[in-house]
């Protein structure tokens, strides 16, 4: 398997901070070549922070670290302390990190990076709002046909929504991004809350983790004890759903998921079901397919791949 250049576009977040570490343990797959960040689960100013606590704790401190887009498109900045905590890394001890943030804004960064690299060569992977990655495709279209492909952890079809009733939360915080890379042709696979609500963070899960007995084992149980308090409270599920690392578990293991190449378009005008993925999951539609969207994960695959490789670290 040759390497896979990767733009990690993130708001940490703990399900964040696991994704990313899970891509800094897999270096013989994936060559992290930027990691950008945005406003979502918290403000920008600790998302930023919180990327580069991460790197920090991995001990990984060569992966530029970009500050992106602040607010959403057109709509004030909605986010979701409730779940992540004050800081959005809630559970361990937190420290100023001594990774320095890079000077270039993510969204220069998107765009001067797929200028530079090979057509075909980068993947983008999102985990976040999609503002810094829409706001690079409005800014420079040439892109968009650069890409090898767009990995994302957004929207939902059978699970509905987790913000709202209709919609979930990356997409809902900014729809108008959303639209933006839904219609843009670029090759998509999306990770809704249909996968990521199956692949529950268990106590014994977590303690698998802890007892790895290193820093970062420790640091990701920590921020998983905290991470699943809302979910188990909401769902009366057993254990916090790790969304994000699933975009990296596809690119390391894509034959743990299982889905369909369907149409999906986002609302951005109703007020009830704003930021939903209308997915055609059915094919009930002549509408053109736009995504491979997930329906099912291997989840003890997808656990034994997290653990073997946070064991790295
Ligand atoms: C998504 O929203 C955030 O709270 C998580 O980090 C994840 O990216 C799940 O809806
Ligand atoms: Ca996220």
């Amino acid at each position: 398997m040759s390497r896979r250049k990767i733009i990690i576009d993130t708001d940490p977040g703990q399900d964040d901070a696991v994704a990313i570490l899970l891509a800094l343990a897999s270096p013989d797959e994936l060559d992290i070549i930027g990691i950008t960040c945005v406003a979502g689960n918290v403000p920008l100013p600790l998302t930023q922070k919180n990327a580069r606590i991460v790197c920090d704790v991995a001990q990984k401190t060569d992966v530029a670290i970009h500050a992106g887009c602040d607010a959403p498109m057109r709509r004030p900045l909605g986010t979701a302390e409730h779940v992540h905590g004050k800081t959005g890394l809630d559970g361990p001890d937190l420290f100023e990190p001594t990774m320095p943030l890079a000077e270039l804004h993510a969204v220069d960064f998107i765009i001067e990076t797929l200028r530079r690299e090979p057509a075909g060569s980068v993947t983008l992977c999102t985990l976040g709002p999609l503002t810094n990655v829409a706001t690079a495709f409005e800014r420079a279209p040439d892109i968009i046909p650069k890409l090898r492909e767009l990995v994302m952890m957004g929207g939902a079809y059978f699970e509905v929504g987790n913000i709202t009733p209709a919609a979930e939360f990356n997409i809902y915080v900014d729809p108008e991004a959303a639209e933006i890379v839904f219609k843009s042709n670029v090759p998509l696979v999306v990770m809704p809350l249909d996968v990521t609500h199956k692949v529950l963070a268990t106590k014994e899960r977590v303690n698998a983790l802890r007892a790895l007995g290193s820093r970062v084992g420790i640091f990701t149980a920590e921020m998983l004890d905290f991470f699943e308090r809302f979910d188990v409270a909401k769902y009366g599920s057993d254990g916090g759903p790790l969304h994000d690392p699933c975009v990296i578990a596809y690119l390391l293991k894509p034959e743990l998921f299982q889905g369909r190449h369907i149409n999906v378009e986002i609302e951005t005008e109703s007020k009830l079901t704003l930021g939903m993925t209308v997915a055609d999951w059915w094919r009930v539609t002549d509408r053109a397919p736009n995504a491979m969207f997930m329906g099912d994960v291997d989840t003890d695959g997808f656990f034994t791949l997290l653990t073997e490789r946070i064991a790295r670290l």
